[in-house]
Formats: C-alpha cells, sequence, structure tokens
C-alpha cells in the first residue's frame, strides 16, 4: 500500500518512518518532508503543501490512507476536503480542530462539559483585559486565543509582563489575527505531562505516556521552545493518574464532541499541569487541547511501538480502536531535539551538517529543519534534529542519545545535555 503523511518536521519523519515499517507498506509519500524523509527508505517526497493539492495526489497515487501532522492543515479543514472526495485521512475535522485552534473554544469546551482547567476570561477589549489582570493579580498566563506556532502563551510573573502581553497582542498585532483575542487565565503550578491518544469519534487508545521540555536550557530555564526533547515512559502518570486522566480528561473530551455533534477523529493531545499531593487526590487540570501528535513526544513514542502500525490506523478507521492494543516496547525512549544557532528567536539556516551516524534499532536520527541540495545536507528550520534511542533506563536511554548527539556537527549547534532528568530516579 501507498501512504501519505502531512507535514514536514521531525514528528512526521518518526510517523513516515514507523509506518515503512510494516511489510504491507511499498511507499510513504511526504508533504513537503525534510532532508531524512527524501532518503528514507521507501519514503518519497512531494512537494505540496495546499490541501486542493494534497486531495488530488492521494487521488492520483491512490493513496491507501492519510495521516495529518501538524495542526495547521487541520485547522484548514484537509480531512474535510478528503473525505467529501471518499478519501481515508486520519485527523479531526476543521470544527473538531477548534479545540486547538481557538483557545477560546477549548476553555468553554471544558467549562460546559466540566473538565477541569484554569480558571480564565476571555477578551477583544484591551481595558477589559487589563482590568481583569489587575483584579486577579500576578503571576497570571496570557494567552494568543488562535494558532501562534506555540509562541502565543505568556506567564507572566508580574502584573506589568501581563498587562505589556495584553498590549502586544490586542493593541500591537503581534501574532496578527491569532492575538485579536485573548484567554487570560489562573497560573497553576505543578509537573506538566503530555498524554495523547488515538480517536475513531467513539473509542480511544492511549499512546504511550510522554513528557516533553519546552524550555530551551538546561534545568527548564530560557525561552520557551517548540520543544527540545521528549522522553517516554513519563514515570509520573503511574496507573492510578492514568486512570484519572482517562476519567476525568480523555472521555469527558471525546463524550462532549460527540454529544456536541462534532466526533472527534485522530490524535487528541492534552497537555496537563499535575499538581503535588497523593496520585488518588492531586489535582489534574488541562492547560491546552492540541488536535494533533507532539512534536518532539512523536519520536520517542513511535521508537516504542512494536506492531504494525498500519493495522492500527485501519482499526480507527473502521471504528474498531476499543478493539485495538499496542504493542510498546519496555524500554525508555529519549529524544533529544539539535536547534540551530539563535533558535527560538531567529533561527540561523543554511548551516551544513556534516555527514550523520548511521541509525540502529535502538538509535535513530529523525530530521526537522534539514534539506538536501545536491546530496548536502543544510539547515533549514529551528529545530534541526531529533536523535532518538532506546534504553533499558532513563539514565542508559540518555547514554544512547547523548553519544550519538555529541557525534553530529553543524555550525551553531545547540542542544540540552538533561532531557529526561525529571524522570531520574530521584536518589541519582
Ligand atoms: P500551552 O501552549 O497552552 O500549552 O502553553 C505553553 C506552556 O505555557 C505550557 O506548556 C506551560 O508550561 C505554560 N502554561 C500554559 N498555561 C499555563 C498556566 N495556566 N499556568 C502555568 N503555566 C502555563
Ligand atoms: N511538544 C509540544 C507540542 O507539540 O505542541
Amino acid at each position: 500500500m501507498k501512504l501519505l503523511v502531512i507535514g514536514g518536521g521531525g514528528r512526521e519523519h518518526a510517523l513516515a518512518w514507523r509506518l515503512t515499517q510494516s511489510q504491507r507498506v511499498n511507499t510513504v509519500f511526504v508533504a513537503p518532508g525534510n532532508g531524512g524523509t527524501a532518503t528514507g527508505e521507501r519514503m518519497q517526497n512531494v512537494d505540496i503543501t495546499a490541501v486542493a493539492d494534497l486531495v488530488q495526489f492521494a487521488k492520483d497515487n491512490h493513496i491507501a490512507f492519510a495521516v495529518v501532522g501538524p495542526e495547521a492543515p487541520l485547522a484548514a479543514g484537509v480531512v474535510d476536503a478528503f473525505r467529501a472526495e471518499g478519501l481515508k485521512i486520519f485527523g479531526p475535522t476543521q470544527a473538531a480542530a477548534q479545540l486547538e485552534s481557538s483557545k477560546e473554544y477549548a476553555k468553554d469546551f471544558m467549562q460546559r462539559n466540566h473538565i477541569p482547567t484554569a480558571a480564565y476570561g476571555s477578551f477583544t477589549d484591551a481595558e477589559q483585559a487589563k482590568a481583569y489582570i489587575r483584579e486577579q493579580g500576578a503571576p497570571i498566563v496570557v494567552k494568543a486565543d488562535g494558532l501562534a506556532a506555540g509562541k502565543g502563551v505568556i506567564v507572566a510573573m508580574t502584573e506589568q509582563e501581563a498587562l505589556d502581553a495584553v498590549d502586544d497582542m490586542l493593541g500591537g498585532g503581534m501574532f496578527g489575527e491569532a492575538g485579536a483575542r485573548v484567554v487570560i487565565e489562573e497560573f497553576l503550578t505543578g509537573e506538566e505531562a503530555s498524554f495523547i491518544v488515538m480517536c475513531d469519534g467513539n473509542h480511544v487508545l492511549p499512546m504511550a505516556t510522554s513528557q516533553d521540555h519546552k524550555r530551551l536550557k538546561d534545568g527548564d530555564e530560557g525561552p520557551n521552545t517548540g520543544g527540545m526533547g521528549a522522553y517516554s515512559p513519563a514515570p509520573i502518570v503511574s496507573p492510578t493518574l492514568h486512570n484519572r486522566i482517562m476519567r476525568e480528561v480523555i472521555n469527558p473530551t471525546l463524550q462532549g464532541m460527540a454529544k456536541e455533534g462534532i466526533p472527534y477523529t485522530g490524535f487528541l493531545y492534552a497537555g496537563l499541569m499535575i499538581d503535588d499531593g497523593p496520585d488518588a487526590t492531586r489535582p489534574i487540570k488541562v492547560l491546552e487541547y492540541n488536535c494533533r501528535l507532539g512534536d518532539p513526544e512523536t519520536q520517542p513514542i513511535m521508537m516504542r511501538i512494536k506492531n504494525d502500525l498500519t493495522e492500527t490506523f485501519e482499526m480507527a478507521f473502521a471504528g474498531q480502536l476499543d478493539q485495538a492494543t499496542i504493542d510498546w516496547d519496555r524500554r525508555t525512549a529519549i529524544g533529544v531535539v539539535m536547534a540551530s544557532a539563535n533558535y527560538p528567536e531567529n533561527p540561523r539556516l543554511g548551516d551544513v551538517i556534516q555527514p550523520l551516524p548511521a541509525d540502529s534499532e535502538t538509535c535513530m536520527v529523525f530530521h526537522a529543519g534539514t534539506t538536501l541540495n545536491n546530496n548536502e545536507l543544510k539547515t533549514s528550520g529551528g529545530r534541526v534534529l531529533c536523535v532518538t534511542a532506546l534504553g533499558e533506563s532513563i539514565r542508559r536511554a540518555q547514554d544512547a542519545t547523548y553519544a550519538t548527539t555529541s557525534r553530529i556537527h553543524f555550525d551553531g549547534k545547540q542542544y540540552r545535555s538533561d532531557i529526561g532528568w525529571r524522570a531520574l530516579p530521584t536518589n541519582e
């Protein structure tokens, strides 16, 4: 069979790689792909991104099914367009993708459906927004309503920072349309976890737990990024918490969407804040929904899947995810992002990447911002590579990953040296 993966980052390289492990797959097309998917075995890049072109390509090439990586094509209605032509595609419709494309929609939805989340207000008027901030006090969080490529959230430690963020978004046009409305919410404390599930409209199949590191610098300091690394499993999500997250967050989300006439299909990612306390009672709150897999969480997650993933997608298309299981490698996987100079503010592009170490069964170098030109691999984005390795323990997985990152060179490379630290046993 021929498959289509839509997107061009590390998440899509990892998805395409896992799908090509299936004996049933001849080719995984990746649109638009990157320097890694350009040369991957049984992978082929297609240089298209417009929804109409993707539909035409899938028809012309008899694609068995498509999987969508990033949020932008989902918000643009790629799933609706494929379905209108009778083509199979895994992802939420444009209406369902509002859980990510509008923070206000997501917050109102959670409130209506009694899904735990931070208290909030939603504003288009700067003066009203500021009055709310003064009333609530700092710390407080200001979020652009729309998609802002992971940059639309200001965690303000002072009232002034929050007031400035409102001016930037509502007054200054930072983030454009996405920032024409702001959600202002209560500052939450605790530890974050990513909880990702596959949905077929009625049933849910949870992915292995994972956690990303959003800050640029070691110790989770420095500016927020799209994600500097991730690991799976995330030990914070104990079996008790897993059950509670399904019961308190995931099931009510699926049921709420179905009840409101917008059945949710595709990957659903709940970004959670888990406060201190015993697992049976510690507060779990939803920070955000993403209507797709996380990047870089996908890279370690794909590394741990042992079964034929095409079959899992087919169970989803058949509405049978309640009968599906995934065979997880019990080892830990860690993905370390190697970013370009000046990431995240103003990533420098065009640096030459020296020849990469060969991939192995336990260590893969997934590409994100790379392009291949005349056999020369160059950086073409902020996040360049995600080196992902398996190990018997978190420490072993770290050792394996960092043994490979240290052999990779391009000018200006930056990467964290402590991915997974929160998961290390406390006595280390
Ligand atoms: P989001 O895109 O909504 O997940 O926000 C990006 C990051 O900002 C999250 O991963 C958190 O680290 C932080 N954040 C978002 N909302 C809150 C909140 N209400 N309280 C504290 N931190 C938050
Ligand atoms: N790693 C966070 C995200 O994909 O949004």
